[in-house]
């Protein structure tokens, strides 16, 4: 399936069938969603994927109704940190040396810009960034999900403090972006049948 099919084939799942996900696929996901592009490489932001049903069950009242929280496979939020300054960056730059097993001073100059520009945001607008790199994690989930025939239906109507709070993501600095509900779409489901709705290339594409 090339990546035209996969995107064709993936649409936001309405009903799941009760067929769980193998976890190696599941795995397999994550992995490539890890591997997401995020401003400067910081990554600010965490996976937390969520197979147990009593969890679900817990967070089911604060999903505007959406019972595709508890019927799906395993559910994934996304979370952004809270709290962003130096010691991101500082993470960041510890990984980078050992990965490609540099010292500080050749990336000491990138690790002075990349402070600076954190500095340079308020509080609100680091906060913002965050949530913005999770989703762009969010857009690879997606698509990598599609690629591998795992279906997915992306969600932001739940009510986020209370997910914060549930999952104690407060306390571990960070807060609900969105979440993923993954699985097998039903059988029944008519929405898989239905045809996509985008606007045309000639609406959405300037080119020049
Ligand atoms: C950030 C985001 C939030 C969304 N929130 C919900 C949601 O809460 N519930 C839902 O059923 N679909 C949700 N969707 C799915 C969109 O409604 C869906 O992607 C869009 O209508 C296009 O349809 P398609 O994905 O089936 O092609 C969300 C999609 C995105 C990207």
């Amino acid at each position: 399936m090339n990546i035209h099919e996969a995107l064709e084939w993936r649409y936001a799942v309405r009903e799941f069938s009760p067929e769980k996900l193998d976890n190696q696929d599941v795995e397999a996901l994550i992995e490539a969603t890890r591997k997401s592009a995020s401003s400067y490489g910081l990554q600010p932001y965490q996976l937390i994927v969520i197979q147990s049903e009593s969890v679900r069950r817990i967070l089911l009242p604060h999903s505007f109704g959406q019972r595709k929280v508890l019927d799906c496979s395993h559910l994934v939020v996304l979370a952004a940190q809270t709290d962003i300054g130096d010691h991101t960056v500082d993470r960041y730059t510890d990984r980078y040396m050992k990965v490609r097993g540099v010292p500080y001073e050749d990336i000491a100059g990138y690790a002075r810009h990349m402070k600076e520009a954190l500095a340079a945001k308020t509080d609100p607008e680091r906060r913002e960034w965050a949530h913005q790199q999770a989703y762009i994690a969010l857009g690879t989930l997606l698509t990598a999900a599609a690629a591998m025939r795992i279906d997915s239906c992306p969600m932001t109507g739940f009510d986020r403090k209370a997910y914060d709070e549930v999952l104690g993501l407060t306390g571990m600095r960070l807060e609900a972006s969105a979440i993923v509900a993954l699985g097998h779409r039903s059988p029944a489901d008519e929405h898989a049948r239905l045809p996509k709705v985008r606007f045309e290339d000639r609406e959405m594409v300037i080119r020049m």
